[in-house]
């Protein structure tokens, strides 16, 4: 998804753009372009393809300007090319403009635009935004008010940067309903939409809420709410490390982040467990209010979606209260019945997910209490919502997520024993056991990552496979559906996702000699059914990848991966890493882009 970047101080400002741009690398894009300002001329300078690209562009070593803004286009409207990427300038020339986001009115912009003489060389919506802001620079005759008043007639959703040859030493950024922030130096200001971008000169961030408007200089940074009047704003102080966002040596930052969750794990817990009751951050909730509650809903979109699976079981055993999982953009259309009954809980990594802010923003007009999880401090859902608790994963690169995943899960467990304790729903010995259960969790996935080798050796047995079938019960059928998503994202074999024992029912028909089942068993009760299950698929030639924590007499499968025991509640935890490894070396013995995949994106902030 587009990235954003942008740079005000007294150094070159080329160099640090791409460099952001290249951090930016992870969200998925198709172009990219910076602009600089300097002696009231703008210069762009864009392209189709890498950023790595922008070097080679003939002029760019020649660009001293030290205010400017950058951007990696991820294509929406107009297909990815030179002339369609940012930044964009108006006609005259006198503003250059980079946007996240999708104008949903830019059809009407442009005619209207059109009719009073305006020319557009692009097939973006982005490019009404430099147009219409010149056709307000006339009537005003100030730079901010026209970005102000053009921001007005926006529909859908913008983070923009603007630079003007009439301001050469000012930038002025906007947003609604896309990420913004802004990062506080010395003599010097960064821009970013994601905080890797510039995490490397500094650690005081500001988050812009929707339709403020910021005016930076070299020393200032000005906040406005959309009428002009001044607001003042906290700085947020980030303490990820640079080198957290780096790869630490690893071939990629999946493998990298695959290593990281029993670190992930261990900070998400944090000290939440350690004595008596749990307590969380921000969570107050009263007794009275859980019993009135007639349904949680939880809503997220992919990864985090499949992590809301392995909650709804958790929190369905332990606090008696009917759970519903939905996917975010199912949810928002399908007029659910929401009321003060009703709690619903937000599952999103980067909290910038624009499906899963609107259906947050559904259920809180409707009356339900709101809880976000994020991974980011700050993001925007978590401003959204009522209540937020936090995974401390670190900041997740890679595309397909991984490290998220498993301290979503883990914390999602923790609120549903949260939730227990307040509504005594569940036998002490019961949660203890739990409680037990999860502080093991970091030791165990540790063990499982000591010895990867047979399931790289499965790998490089079946990664020319095309078609592939993840099977489980229970919450293993969870698992499934991400042990699948992985494998779909990064290595691009299709693969379907199925509980147990639905397979009977018609996708049966699908297995012939030589296609790889894989298996999770995680659950003694549901385990003789389960191999029941295997064994049909066995009859029809089916290679078998088993992971489980079972004891089997019969060992007769291609792959093996035996994990350690733990309480079935939360066992995804664990039996989702060897599934995650799978993907992650079929798709290198596929000479892939593991991080990057194709037509992907870290961020999906449209709709
Ligand atoms: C994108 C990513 C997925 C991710 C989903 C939700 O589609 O490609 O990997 O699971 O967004 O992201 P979120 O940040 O809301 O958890």
């Amino acid at each position: 998804m587009c990235g954003i970047v942008g740079y005000i101080g007294n150094k070159k400002a080329s160099p640090i753009l791409i460099n952001g741009l290249l951090r930016l690398e992870y969200r998925g894009y198709d172009s990219a372009g910076i602009a600089t300002v300097e002696e009231e001329k703008i210069s762009v300078m864009k392209n189709k393809g890498r950023v790595n690209n922008l070097n080679d562009l003939e002029g760019i070593n020649n660009l001293k300007g030290t205010i400017g803004i950058a951007h990696t286009r991820w294509a929406t409207h107009g297909k990815p090319s030179k002339e369609n990427s940012h930044p964009h300038m108006d006609n005259s020339n006198s503003f250059a403009v980079v946007h996240n986001g999708i104008i949903e009115n830019y059809q009407e912009l442009r005619k209207k635009l059109t009719d009073k003489g305006y020319e557009f060389l692009s097939e973006t919506d982005t490019e009404v935004i430099p147009n219409l802001i010149h056709y307000y620079y006339k009537k005003e005759n100030d730079v901010l008010k026209a970005i102000s008043r053009a921001c007005k007639k926006l529909k859908g959703s913008y983070a923009i940067e603007v630079l003007s040859k009439y301001e050469p030493d000012k930038m002025i950024i906007a947003r609604k309903d896309s990420p913004l922030v802004v990062g506080k130096g010395n003599g010097e200001n960064y821009i970013a939409s994601d905080i890797p971008a510039i995490l490397s000169y500094t650690k005081d961030f500001y988050f812009l809420d929707d339709n403020e408007i910021v005016e930076l200089t070299r020393d200032s940074i000005t906040f406005y709410n959309q009428e002009l009047e001044q607001i003042r704003k906290r700085v947020k102080v980030i303490d990820w490390g640079a080198a957290a966002a780096e790869k630490d040596g690893y071939d990629d930052f999946m493998l990298k982040e695959i290593h990281e969750q029993p670190n992930a794990i261990r900070e998400t817990i944090g000290a939440k467990l350690d004595n008596g009751k749990i307590e969380l951050e921000d969570l107050n909730f009263s007794k009275e209010y859980l019993e009135s509650l007639n349904k949680i809903y939880i809503v997220a979109c992919g990864t985090a979606m499949h992590a809301g699976l392995v909650a709804k079981t958790i929190i369905e055993k332990l606090c008696k209260i009917p759970t519903e999982v939905d996917i975010a953009s199912e949810f928002r259309y399908r007029e659910p019945l929401i009321d003060e009954k009703t709690l619903a809980i937000y599952i999103s990594q980067s909290g910038e997910t624009a499906d899963t802010i609107a259906a947050l923003k559904l259920a809180k007009s409707k009356g339900a209490k709101t809880i976000a999880i994020s991974n980011v401090i700050g993001s925007s859902i978590t401003r959204e919502a009522d209540y937020s608790i936090y995974t401390h994963a670190g900041p997740e690169i890679a595309v397909a997520s991984t490290k998220a995943y498993t301290s979503q899960v883990v914390l999602l467990s923790v609120l549903a024993i949260y939730f227990a304790e307040v509504l005594e729903s569940s036998e002490d010995k019961l949660i203890n056991k739990l409680k037990k259960a999860i502080l093991e969790l970091p030791a165990q996935v540790e063990e499982i990552l000591k010895d990867v080798s047979s399931i790289k050796r499965f790998a490089k047995k079946i990664y020319k496979e095309t078609d592939m079938f993840f099977l489980g019960r229970g919450t293993d059928y969870a698992v499934a559906l991400e042990g699948s998503l992985k494998l779909k994202e990064i290595s691009y074999i299709h693969s379907e996702s199925y509980a147990a024992g639905e397979l009977k029912h018609g996708p049966i028909a699908l297995i012939e000699n030589g296609i790889t089942v894989v298996s999770i068993i995680t659950n003694k009760d549901l385990m003789d059914k389960s191999l029941s299950n295997i064994q049909e698929v066995i009859t029809r030639g089916a290679k078998i990848m088993m992971v489980t924590n079972q004891e089997m007499d019969n060992k007769n499968f291609d792959c093996i991966i035996n994990i350690p025991k733990t309480n079935p509640l939360i066992s995804p935890i664990l039996s989702v890493v060897p599934l995650q490894v799978l993907a992650y070396y079929i798709s290198k013995e596929k000479g892939l882009d593991v991080d990057k995949p194709r037509n992907l994106a870290k961020s999906v902030t449209v709709e």
